[in-house]
């Protein structure tokens, strides 16, 4: 993704024309991720028409915009994070479309005009899907499909509490539009296909996608995959299990295979490393460094900083004792909410992105697979947590049980690289006190309660049934955006 403009009109010269709109704007879209820091103002990266503005209808306009936001400059990129923005040009908004309404051009090239969300206006949608229908470039920009595309699906935008866009075409495929834009592939892209090409079944495996630029710069814009028509998310279905007074075991061992069945298959589709001396050691410093930068944000942890660091000083004498780790490709960001449950009673797994404030080049290192263990692991614990009473013994099942799933399906059983597994509870769980700190106050004592259990040594977690073999954390769903 180079930093030149291009498209088929003086890309620059619409910025006077936008960034005021945009100044308003932007800001306040859900998905921004610079909130809370001013913005300064805006480099277009690329500028694309694929829909010309000129034509009596409407327009429409793909822009890669870099929002400059005061902060640490590095020498390896550009200030400023990246955005994807697809915009309606039009002379007038019909009322229907009023609430995607971004604002009226008042100068530059675009003045006189008004400009809106092109992924409320069905027509627009509807022409996207046509793009990535017929393979090919349209200035920085290029569709690629595996498969052929029905047309004639009727669009409309996902109201989910997500970080990027999607848009569900005729109940029969979902298009993720990425927001915040990275150089390079993204994994949500790069391991779908890898997966469907190793024939795993558990990943809904992408149709089609856009990306800008080619090469290792090119960066992912879009994926469509087949949509699971009347799925629902793991975390719903296990807060509906613990409203109804039932067990999730069932649910959790099969959600066990089903992650197992993944981790299988991308070990053998892309390359795995041994974590040896001293990548366990600069694994385990890292989770250290995290813990200090969290007790100074929340001292409330300091009395427990001795007991969690000795989980990460664990894995480092384990490695100093000549133990090694496999380390692989993982879903990076594994929670309840991550796992679909199709009508048919199958576990699939979706949004491989990782964690998207990390740098890309981090996401796609492989990682020991218990990570993706951990967070399912914590997930239990949430959801355990959000329903009074307290039901820890819930949330021990659910993980002995998904622990249980995973051994059977893959020879491994999570349980039996402890060391690790604890360390990366402990790493989740010390990252979710700040984020409720910050965020969310009131679910402050969930994973504190875990950071007491973390903290003391194992075997002897007084509400572990499993002490011994024993995990000695507590599962939960990343405190990210539901809940
Ligand atoms: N293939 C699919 N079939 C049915 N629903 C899907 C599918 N993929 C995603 N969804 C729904 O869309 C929602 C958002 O998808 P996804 O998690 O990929 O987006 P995201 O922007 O990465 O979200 P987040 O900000 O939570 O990481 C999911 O929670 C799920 O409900
Ligand atoms: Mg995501």
């Amino acid at each position: 993704m180079s930093e030149t403009a291009s498209t088929a009109r003086a890309p620059v010269a619409l910025l006077p024309s936008l960034a005021p709109l945009l100044h308003e704007w932007l800001p306040r879209r859900r998905w921004f991720a610079g909130k809370g820091k001013p913005v300064t103002g805006f480099a277009l990266v690329s500028a694309t028409e694929l829909l010309p503005l000129s034509a009596a209808g409407p327009g429409l306009l793909h822009l890669l915009v870099r929002v400059q936001q005061p902060g640490p400059v590095t020498s390896s990129a550009p200030p400023g994070d990246c955005y994807q923005l697809l915009l309606g040009v039009c002379d007038t908004l019909p009322p229907r479309l009023s609430p995607a309404l971004i604002g009226h051009v008042t100068r530059g090239p675009l003045a006189g005009r008004t400009v809106y969300e092109a992924l409320q206006d069905p027509r627009l949608a509807a022409l996207l899907l046509e793009r990535l229908r017929s393979p090919g470039a349209i200035g920085p920009l290029s569709f690629h499909r595996t498969v052929a595309v029905p047309d004639g699906l009727t669009p409309r935008v996902l109201d989910a509490e997500q970080s990027n866009t999607s848009l569900v075409y005729g109940d029969a495929y979902i298009l993720k539009i990425f927001r915040r834009i990275h150089p390079g592939a993204n994994p949500d892209l790069e391991l779908p296909l890898a997966l469907a090409r190793a024939g795993c079944a558990r990943v809904p495996a992408p149709v089609a996608w856009f990306e800008a630029g080619t090469g290792p710069d090119g960066a992912t814009l879009g994926v469509l995959q087949p949509y699971l028509r009347g799925s629902r998310d793991g975390w719903r279905l296990a807060l509906d299990a613990l409203a109804g007074g039932r067990d999730f075991v069932p649910e959790a061992h099969a959600l066990g295979r089903a992650t197992a069945e993944v981790h299988t298959a991308l070990a053998r589709a892309l390359p795995t490393v041994t974590l040896a001396r001293r990548q366990a050691r600069d694994l385990a410093v890292a989770m250290s460094r995290r813990l200090d930068a969290a007790t100074q944000a929340v001292p409330a942890l300091m009395p427990y900083v001795p007991g969690l660091r000795a989980a990460f000083e664990t894995v480092a004498a384990l490695a100093e004792g000549g133990s090694t780790w496999r380390a692989q490709r993982v879903h990076g960001d594994l929670h309840l909410g991550q796992a679909l449950r199709t009508p048919d009673g199958e576990w699939a797994v979706i949004d491989f992105e990782g964690e998207p404030s990390k740098p890309l080049a981090e996401r796609r290192r492989p990682q020991p697979a218990v990570r993706d263990v951990a967070g399912i692991l914590r997930s239990f614990d949430y959801a355990a947590h959000s329903h009074h009473p307290w039901h820890p013994e819930w949330a021990e099942r659910c993980r002995d049980a998904y622990c249980s799933g995973y051994a059977e399906a893959s020879g491994r059983d999570p349980r039996d690289e402890q060391a690790l597994l604890r360390a990366y509870e402990t790493d989740k769980a010390v990252y979710e006190v700040v984020y409720e700190a910050r965020h969310r106050p009131d679910w402050l004592r969930v994973p504190m309660a875990a950071v007491r259990r973390l903290a003391s040594p194992p075997g002897a977690d007084p509400a572990s049934p499993l002490s011994g073999r024993a995990l000695s954390g507590r599962p939960g769903l990343s405190p990210d955006r539901r809940s």
